[in-house]
């Protein structure tokens, strides 16, 4: 079997001579719970067995090299200078991390990193997450800093604020740290407590439907939903100033309210604080066991972000309307920012491979476009890859 900490702790000896540290961190679903997270809802993510290898390694020679594998890029650093590269890119995730750790007084010497992996980019999967935490995990062994996961959360998404541009919420970060092995979160974003719900289901398979619609989440509508929320719930606060976020307000005091607000302020209104009860209402339905209640509510998700929170697109719209008209799918969702990427559905196992091949025909003639299938594993969250097993070494 392939084994990429082994894969890419070779890389790295090869490049800079030395034994490296060896850190995994995976990317994200999202059961249920979408744009939620920045409204102080609940959401429901797990990690996925699709990751990123760091290799880490003190410098010998006094410089910071970083080297992205997968596009075969080095970039030098300067630790006296860190600010975002106007170029953009992969990078600025990781200077922003740096940065953190530096306002924290933590003393960062010079290192080595080298990094690779299998999370599609711009689908929807949470890799600038993972590319976050996999590295503020690394730096923090690196350096034998004192922080917690959840301080090293918080500033990943500091990163991505600040250092790309996204005003993303806390569900990727927190979804590729505390991840767990068949198991979904059930995170509540405004004070980050959190349950693991198992979740393992023989009748089910978790299957991603990537549109290949590449997003992008800085210069699509992502920042403009959540200013039209933030604009909501300051004309929310005008007769109710104990109203901290839309978390506080339900789906019928914003109904009763229509007049208030502009048309796309309503409806994003209106959605938001739906998803927000439906999520919970979601968790019961999981204790239950009942995927088929589970499954109609994500599918119910969908209409939502599609007519009421539009994010989502022709080509998404398509593959939920034609996955969820079969008897053999529970329900399904675009996943994530929206505006490209993919689609969550939950499959009966003996219908997953019959499914994506009529659908994929289907994708193929009415856009040109190609479909990817993923069948996904939920694993345990951000860690050190486990030192290997010699008599199990394999390089395929
Ligand atoms: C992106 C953001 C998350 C969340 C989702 C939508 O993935 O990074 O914080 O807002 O979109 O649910």
């Amino acid at each position: 079997m392939y084994d990429r900490g082994h894969h890419i702790g070779q890389k790295f000896k090869e490049r800079f001579g030395v034994q490296p540290l060896l850190v995994r961190a995976p990317g994200r679903i999202n059961l249920i719970g979408e744009h939620t997270d920045y409204n102080d809802g609940f959401v429901m993510p797990a990690a996925i067995d699709r990751e990123i290898v760091f290799a880490f390694g003190p410098s010998t020679d006094g410089r910071t090299i970083i080297y992205a594998d997968d596009v075969g890029e080095a970039v030098e650093i300067d630790l006296h200078s860190i600010r975002p590269d106007k170029r953009g890119g992969w990078i600025n995730y990781l200077l922003g991390v740096i940065d953190r750790f530096q306002d924290r007084n933590i003393d960062v010497a010079p290192f080595w990193c080298l990094f690779g992996g299998n999370i599609p980019v711009g689908s929807g999967l949470s890799s600038s997450a993972a590319l976050e935490c996999g590295f503020a995990y690394g730096l923090r062994a690196l350096s034998y800093a004192e922080l917690s996961d959840e301080e090293l959360i918080r500033m990943a998404q500091w990163s991505e604020h600040n250092y790309a541009g996204v005003k993303c919420g806390i569900m990727d970060q927190f979804a590729s740290v505390m991840g767990r092995k068949d198991q979904v979160l059930m995170l509540d974003c405004r004070d980050l407590s959190y349950r693991h719900l198992p979740f393992a289901p023989r009748d089910f398979k978790v299957v991603l439907f990537d549109s290949n619609v590449k997003h992008a989440l800085a210069t699509s509508g992502y920042n403009t939903r959540r200013s039209e929320c933030e604009e909501g719930l300051s004309i929310l606060q005008r007769d109710n100033p104990a109203i901290r976020s839309l978390r506080d307000v339900s789906q019928e005091e914003v109904e009763v309210r229509k007049n208030f607000f502009p048309d796309n302020v309503f409806k994003r209104l209106r959605y938001v604080t739906g998803e927000i009860a439906r999520v919970q209402a979601a968790a019961r339905d999981l204790e239950r066991n009942d995927l088929i209640a589970f499954g109609a509510k994500m599918t119910e998700t969908h209409r939502g972000l599609s007519e009421l929170y539009e994010v989502s697109c022709a080509e998404l719209d398509f593959l939920v309307e034609r996955l969820t008209t079969s008897p053999h799918v529970a329900g399904a969702r675009m996943m994530g920012g929206g505006f490209g990427g993919c689609a969550i559905a939950l499959v009966r196992p003996d219908a997953v491979s019959a499914i994506a091949e009529s659908l994929g025909d289907a994708y193929r003639s009415t856009f040109g476009l190609e479909l990817t299938v993923h069948q996904v594993n939920l694993v345990d969250g951000t860690g050190l890859v486990p030192a290997p097993n010699p008599r199990q070494h394999n390089t395929n």
